[in-house]
Formats: C-alpha cells, structure tokens, sequence
C-alpha cells in the first residue's frame, strides 16, 4: 500500500515538473502565447498536443482532473492567448495577464546572485521563526495499543499541565511499561499510584511499568508536564510509547494572549461617532477634502475624521472632531494611511480618499452591522463615479507554492460566495479603497511606507490568510473627481497599467523588488 502511494505520488509530480519545465522553456514566462487559459484541463490537453506523453504505470490510473489540482510546488504564471481584439472584449472578458517578476527584478539589479541568495537566507531565517513543531506532520502507525490526544494540548511557558488522555490499552502481559519522552520539557506525576513503578521523575524521559494494567492507566491520568525551556509560541512534539509501538503528539507552548476589547457604549442602536474613526491622506486636494468633510458632517456631525497630510504647502483643516496630521513632503499613500490609522482610538476605522463624498447612501451603520454580527475583520462598499458607473472592485487573491525559485501570486477578478443574511454582500480576499476595518487587525497588517505611489492591491497581499473580508455593493459613497467613462478602462486595467508602465522607473524598481524579494514571489497574473 505504501508502495502504491509513492508511485502514485511520483508520478504526480512528475507530471507536475514536465509541466513547469515545458512552461518556462517554451514561454520564459514572459509569453502571452501558445498557451490557453489556465484551466488545467486544457494545461493537459496542451500537454498532450505537444506530445508529452503521460504515462499510466501498470494497476495505478492517474484521474487527471485530480491530478492537476494537486498543489506540487511548482507554480507557473501563465498568461491567456492574445485573441480577437473587439472593441470591449477586454472589458467584458478581462484578460489574465503574467509578469515575471525574477526576470523585472533581477534584470535592473547590478548583483542578481547575491540579492537571490540574501533573499534565500532571508527566507530560511523566517520559516525558522514561523517553525514550530506543530507544523510538522506527524503519521500514527497502525494497531497501536497507545491512547493520546491528537491535538488541543496546551501550556504556557514555564508551566504544567496534566496531560490528557493517555491510556494504554491491550491486555494478557505479564507486565506494562510506557514512555514520554520530551526535548522542551519535562514529566512528572500529580500523585502516585499504588503498584505502578516511576523512572525519570522531574526528567524529560519518564517510564512508567506496572503489572497491573488499570494501575498504570490510572497513574497515566495523572502525568504531567512541565514546559522547562522558555520560548513561546512554539510547539514540540512529545514521544508516547510502549514495547514496539511509538506515539507523538503536540503540545503548544504559548501565552495566554490578552484581549484587545473596545468599550463602545451599549450596543441597541449603533453610535457610528463612538465606534467609527473616519480615515484619509491628502495631497493637492484640498477643496476636495473639504467637500468630503462637509459631506459627512450632514449625516455624522461628531464622527471623528484622520487627516494625514504631506502637502509641500500644508493648509491647516480644522473644525470640531477633525485631526490633521503633518508629513514630510511627499512622504506617499501607504505611509500616510499608516499614520492616519496609528492615530484611530475606535474600534472601527472606515477608510476614504480625500476626493470621496458622503450621500444618503453612504450608511456605516449597515457597515458596522455587517462587522458586529459576522466574524469579517473588513468590508468594503461601492465607490459611485460622476458617470453613475458604481465599482467594488472585488477581487480573489492565492499564492501557490513554487519551490526555490519563489511563489507564484495569481489575482482575479471576482469574490468567493454570499453571505448568508447580508444579500448584497460577499466574501472577497480584496476589496475597493472605501472599506470599515477592526482597527487593530487593519493595524496589524499595516500598509507598507515603501509604496508611495500607485498601491492599494499590496495590503491585501499583506493581509492574505489574516484579514476575513467582505464586500457590500450597497453601502455607496461617491467619487468626485476623475471622470470615468463606463467604456474606459477598467480599474485592474488601471492598476496594471501603474504596475508595468509607472512613469517613474525607480517606484516601480521597489514595486518589483517588494513583490519578489519582501513576499518572495518570482511572478503573477492578473486580470
Ligand atoms: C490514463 O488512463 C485513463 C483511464 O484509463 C485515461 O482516461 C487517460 O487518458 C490515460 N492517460 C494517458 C496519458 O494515457
Ligand atoms: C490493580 O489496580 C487497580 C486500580 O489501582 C486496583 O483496584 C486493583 O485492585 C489492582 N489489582 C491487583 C490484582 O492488584
Ligand atoms: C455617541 O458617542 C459619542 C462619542 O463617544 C458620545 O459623545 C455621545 O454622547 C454618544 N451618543 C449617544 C446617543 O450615546
């Protein structure tokens, strides 16, 4: 059986590296042409066409619609097929796009050896810091007599705790003996049972041995442990065993993390000026600003409004429940969100462009609902353009495992499905820059100050796997300025178009450079 599970196994992977292999060869990733859409069905169907042949091994049949979703370590980016070209084809069927990221990065850089080394040593130090025990697979051998707990167990560091549910069950020997043996921690008993010998008491190798079966079970229910080595938020993994058979289980090694609560007021009606703190950065648009502020006051007179400001000629904004935070000159969007939002003290934070303005249809409390009764972290609304055009701008992000090389980022256009109770709302891995966060999870994913310029998908990246995120396409605030038109571009055209064609070479070196180097990805499509 295990035999069979190798060769299964093998030659997934198999299939797997011809594919990346035949990829980068025949596109070098920067190709936008021989292959189809990346659906993998037609990946191997493009396989077979061009006769690489798949083997089936004699008894193992690969179900390759199976198969090819296997996640094998060697992500590819692929581009679509350039087309026919009709007038709104893109925009009603955006294109995916690829971007190799190694090549534009390594390209312009005088050292490309040395900075893919430092980034690979980078990487080793991080994964280190993220390694604890409890990452590691662990596989419980057949029949074993042990009883242990899977998982669940956890101490605090420097603590003891009573193991739970250790047991050994079999029966007709003429006497028993088990094991614990620990590397971060030591073992020991709450109380001692009559019959049952100890060895290793106060040690990280305990024996326990008894003639009498229930005897050592009941001595069993009182084994503790004692975590000996301080380190938190790890793990190790403690070794159970008797005569012939071995055991490992997890045991956290974490503090009991503090709660970080907001005192709102009493819940019933919302109070949106106790649980809201409106943040925006503002440059060059004053009059703007003062329209969005106006705006809010008609339908939130004592909400508290951020202001980060790094104006070269900064004009004072003021007015009750107005905060204005200076900055150096030009020191950019990410920077200036970041502080806007280092300043909020409520447990909400709603984030605007400074070019925005409130209608009736700007309602926060639906927002705030929407955060107070599902376990979303942000929810992101509608921006309405002059035009009447309304964009949410969602999006759906992944990462896919790539090897050495680094990881592949695949962004689409799209959300992943309603949520129940909320009809005109879904669940996305990005959203439109008019969103209400939990200002402490906003916080900690943060915004990164390098970005200056043309950024907004990046904190999402940031916050993949960490932020819960929903999209409501009926909480609307409206955009004042940048006339729209529906059949311009649409805004992933937009941001692509930043991305490759940023006037500014150096911004988009440090674009490059963050995505390959910072979250360690060697290329992306997008549509
Ligand atoms: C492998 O076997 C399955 C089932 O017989 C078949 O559908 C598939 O086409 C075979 N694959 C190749 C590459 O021959
Ligand atoms: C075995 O241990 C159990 C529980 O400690 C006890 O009740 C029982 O009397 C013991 N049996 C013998 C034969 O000692
Ligand atoms: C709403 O919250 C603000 C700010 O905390 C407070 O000043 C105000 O009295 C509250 N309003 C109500 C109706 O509770």
């Amino acid at each position: 059986m295990p035999n069979l599970h190798k060769k299964r196994l093998g030659l997934i992977l198999c299939t797997g590296l011809v594919l990346t292999v035949f990829v980068w060869t025949h596109l070098g990733l920067s190709g936008r042409d021989s292959l189809p859409r990346q659906d993998k069905a037609s990946l191997f169907q493009w396989i077979s066409q061009n006769k690489i042949i798949l083997r089936n091994e004699s008894g193992i049949t690969v179900k390759q619609e199976i198969a090819c979703k296997v996640a094998l370590n060697v992500c590819s980016c692929i581009s679509d097929r350039e087309g026919f070209q009709l007038p709104f084809s893109n925009w009603i069927f955006p294109r995916v796009w690829a971007h190799n990221l190694e090549g534009a990065f390594l390209e312009s850089h005088p050292n490309p050896e040395e900075i893919k080394s430092v980034r690979a040593q980078e990487y080793s130090s991080f994964q280190k810091r993220s390694y604890t025990a409890a990452n590691g697979l662990i596989v419980a051998e057949a029949n074993s007599p042990l009883q242990f707990p899977i998982q669940g167990v956890v101490v605090q560091p420097l603590k003891t705790i009573i193991l739970p549910g250790l047991a050994l069950k079999t029966n007709g020997a003429a006497s028993y003996m088990v094991y614990l043996r620990a590397t971060l921690g030591t073992f020991d008993v709450a109380a001692i049972v009559e019959g049952v010998s100890l060895k290793g008491e106060g040690e990280n190798h305990m024996t326990l041995s008894s003639p009498n079966l229930s005897a050592l079970n009941k001595q069993l229910s009182f084994v503790t442990y004692t975590n000996t080595v301080f380190h938190p938020r790890t793990a190790e993994n403690v070794e159970f065993g008797t005569g012939g058979h071995r055991s490992f289980f997890t045991v956290k090694i974490q503090h009991k993390t503090p709660s970080k609560l907001y005192n709102s007021g009493p819940q019933g009606d919302y109070n949106i000026s106790a649980l809201v703190t409106l943040a925006t950065k503002t440059f060059l648009r004053y009059d703007k600003l003062k329209d969005l502020i106006d705006s809010v006051r008609q339908y939130y007179p004592t909400v508290t409004i951020v202001i980060a400001d790094d104006n070269q000629h900064p004009q004072p904004v003021t007015g009750p429940y107005i905060e204005q935070y200076f900055m150096p000159f030009g020191k950019g969007w990410f920077a200036g969100r970041n502080l806007a939002v280092s300043q909020v003290t409520t447990k909400y934070v709603l984030w605007v462009d400074d070019d925005f303005y409130f209608t009736s249809n700007t309602n926060l409390e639906k927002m705030v609902d929407i955060l107070e009764k599902t376990t979303l972290d942000l929810v992101g609304g509608a921006v309405r353009e002059a035009t009447g055009y309304t964009a949410t701008y969602r999006h759906t992000i992944s990462v896919e495992e790539g090897g050495e090389d680094g990881d592949c980022l695949h962004i689409r256009n799209g959300h992943h499905h309603t949520i129940p109770g909320f009809p005109n709302c879904v669940v996305a891995d990005a959203v439109i820059n008019f969103f209400l966060g939990r200002t402490d999870k906003v916080r900690e994913v943060g915004f990164n100050p390098r970005l200056s310029r043309a950024a907004h998908l990046e904190f999402f990246i940031d916050g993949l796997g960490f932020l819960h995120i929903g999209s409501c396409s009926d909480i609307i605030v409206n955009h004042a300025s940048k006339i729209k038109l529906p059949w311009g571009k649409t805004d992933s055209e937009k941001e692509y178009d930043k991305f490759r064609y940023s006037s500014n070479p150096e911004y988009r070196k440090i674009h490059n450079e963050i995505f390959y180097f910072t979250n360690r990805f060697k290329c992306m499509t997008s549509q």
